[in-house]
């Protein structure tokens, strides 16, 4: 299968217009101050371009970063924009097609940007293999990735090596494609289905509990949408299963709960965060107003007291007390559901 992918995303498709379904596309537009950066990226990079959503958290200046399955370079070079001349990106990916046209324009996006050398590499690996690579454990401050780890075969040696890889207090801040139930291995085994990034996809409650086994004990999703899939013969081999495109983040702190516990905290967002100085947004379930005393679980707590964002809050509690479950840091269910293309709507069930 990893032979068929990177024929698929070397061969196959000669840019992003021939992909047959919306799972890699981004629909949304992003925000203006990276629509800027994006006007200056290589038409070649861009046009080669299959993520499934937008992969850049807030305050990232200064940040070395990690990108998984890096393909033509689109997100490495809008976050090397970001990031400033003392950021880094370091991007990995297997096809050698991908690889080749992200290196050809390191010089271009460094004068782009006015650096003076490049604040970007690509290597070529296996993700599955990432200890190859002479990657110092603990060196980055953020590993994202944009549709790619449902490509993997060994996603949980992904998620480990991203675990090991990352800084205490760093985080994970991915968007990939996800199931709302397990995908029989029959269509697995479909290399279109597969390339295009459905048959592979996780079934989200096993990703939760994959994330929780790689050390990430509270995944937070931050946004989703459903995928269309717009093309007859996708749908009737695969139709009858939803898919969704999903952006998480995955906080690498020690001992987090694998609940969020109420302690009575709260915090208060002292504003300060680039594009985001009114309100921040953590997740789906936490937009945190400005100026205002805002209830956390202990969770929540440490996720904004041991990362980057500590500077930007007011931390009220103690561990003092424990006062049960915290309710509202999101449902078991997390993306809202609508019926697969060709599932009938007849219900059935007891409820
Ligand atoms: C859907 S494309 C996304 C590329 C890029 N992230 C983007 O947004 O344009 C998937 C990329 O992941 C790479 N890939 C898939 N599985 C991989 C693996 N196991 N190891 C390394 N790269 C992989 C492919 O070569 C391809 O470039």
């Amino acid at each position: 299968m990893r032979e068929d992918v990177k024929e698929y995303y070397g061969k196959t498709l000669a840019g992003s217009e021939d992909l047959k379904t919306d799972a890699c596309c981004t629909l949304e537009a992003p925000p203006q101050n990276i629509r800027e950066i994006q006007k200056k990226i290589h038409p070649e990079v861009s046009g080669h371009y299959y993520g499934c959503g937008l992969i850049i958290p807030q305050e990232i200046n200064g940040l070395r970063i990690l990108d998984l399955g890096s393909g033509s370079g689109m997100d490495v070079y809008t976050l090397s924009a970001m990031v400033g001349k003392s950021g880094y990106i370091v991007g990995v990916d297997m096809t050698d097609e991908q690889l080749a046209i992200a290196r050809r324009h390191r010089e271009y996006h460094a004068e782009a940007f006015g650096y003076e050398q490049s604040n970007v590499e690509f290597h070529k690996g296996y993700l599955e293999q990432l200890d190859e690579l002479n990657l110092e454990p603990g060196s980055f401050d953020l590993i994202v990735s944009n549709c790619v780890i449902n490509l993997c075969q060994d996603k949980e040696a992904v998620l480990k090596h991203c675990h090991r890889l990352l800084k205490e207090g760093g985080e994970m801040y991915f968007s990939d494609v996800y199931s709302d139930r397990r995908v029989p291995e029959s269509l697995r085994q479909d290399p279109e289905l597969y390339g295009e990034c459905l048959s592979g996809a996780l079934y989200w409650n096993d990703f939760h509990n994959l994330a929780k086994n790689c050390g990430f004990a509270d995944p937070r999703l931050v946004e989703d949408r459903p995928l269309g899939l717009n093309n007859d013969s996708v749908i009737e081999r695969i139709g009858h299963i939803g898919f969704y495109s999903a952006t998480y983040r995955l906080f690498k702190i020690d001992d987090l709960e694998p609940a969020c516990e109420d302690y009575g905290q709260a915090v208060k967002y002292l504003g300060g965060i680039e594009e985001q100085e009114q309100q921040f947004t953590l997740d789906k379930h936490h937009l945190i107003e400005k100026g205002r005393l805002f209830p956390v679980c202990g969770n929540t707590y440490r996720m904004l007291n041991e990362s980057r964002f500590a500077k930007y809050f007011e931390f009220y509690g103690s561990w003092d007390q424990h006062f049960g479950i915290f309710e509202g840091c999101g449902s078991s269910l997390p993306y809202d559901r609508v019926a697969a293309p060709n599932e009938s709507d007849s219900g059935g069930g007891c409820c």
